[in-house]
């Protein structure tokens, strides 16, 4: 049975996109099947991180209203996905989400829904649908406090299992307090931490130049050692 995230942050842009992406390719590498779910509804972006956007005919939205079949939704490469519908319909709700999840890509070791930011209905839809979340920030105070409600707000739906990433990391500018600290994220949040992932320029730049971070990258790597955690490896949570 697949275990099902919900990755969703307070704010906007702070790294979900890129961190589905990321550590759905990183667990593929370690052997799981991988099913990525666009749930940013209107707002799709992670049919272009998985550079498969020119291949997105169906959506999760067209199976609940059967008019495809659920395999013909799910493009296949190295990371499997399926693209968030275009505009929002009545029954693109949490319990039809999770029905179609468990009842038609239970065959998958992991299921990561990619959510909208805030707290909206892609929210309600992706953090209702799943078994467990994790919510992406950056470390900066607007950002943290937004991703403290967010959190929130999940446990008021009944999403308990909870953990943090602090995307976008740099220790400099923490030491020099123009960042928080790991410990004020953590604190201020009050969700326990599964891992940190640097600031990488080549991935700031990625969709414009078309240069993905290599293999060593400082985000490959930071995907990688979250990836391992993920699977019950004993991995420390360093930062670079
Ligand atoms: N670790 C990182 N280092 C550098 N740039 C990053 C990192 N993570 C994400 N980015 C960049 O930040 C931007 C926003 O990322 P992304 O689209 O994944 O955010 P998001 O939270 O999904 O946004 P939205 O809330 O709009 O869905 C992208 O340009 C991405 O390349
Ligand atoms: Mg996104």
């Amino acid at each position: 049975m697949a275990e099902i995230y919900a990755i969703i942050s307070g704010k906007g842009g702070v790294g979900k996109s890129t961190f589905t992406a990321g550590i759905s390719a990183a667990l593929v590498s370690l052997g799981k099947k991988v099913l990525a779910v666009d749930c940013d509804i209107g707002l799709r972006s992670l049919d272009l991180l998985l550079e498969c956007d020119e291949q997105v005919v169906f959506d999760w939205g067209d199976v609940i209203l059967s008019r495809c079949e659920p395999e013909r939704a799910v493009i296949h490469g190295k990371v499997d996905f399926i693209a968030a519908p275009r505009s929002f319909e009545d029954e693109f709700n949490a319990e039809n989400l999770r029905k179609l999840l468990t009842g038609c890509y239970s065959g998958y070791d992991y299921i990561f829904i990619d959510s909208s930011a805030g707290v909206g209905r892609a929210f309600e839809t992706a953090a209702g649908a799943c078994d467990r979340l994790i919510a992406v920030t950056t470390a900066d105070n607007i950002c943290v406090r937004s991703c403290a409600v967010a959190c929130a707000d999940a446990r008021k739906l009944g999403v308990t299992d909870q953990r943090l990433i602090i995307n976008m990391f740099e220790i400099r500018p923490a030491k020099k307090r123009r960042l928080l600290n790991l410990d004020e994220c953590i604190d201020e949040t009050g969700v326990r931490l599964l891992g940190v992932v640097p600031f990488d320029r080549v991935l700031a730049y990625a969709s414009v130049t078309g240069i993905k971070p290599g293999e060593f990258s400082p985000s490959d790597r930071a995907f990688d050692r979250i990836a391992r955690r993920m699977t019950g490896e004993n991995v420390d949570l360093i930062c670079e």
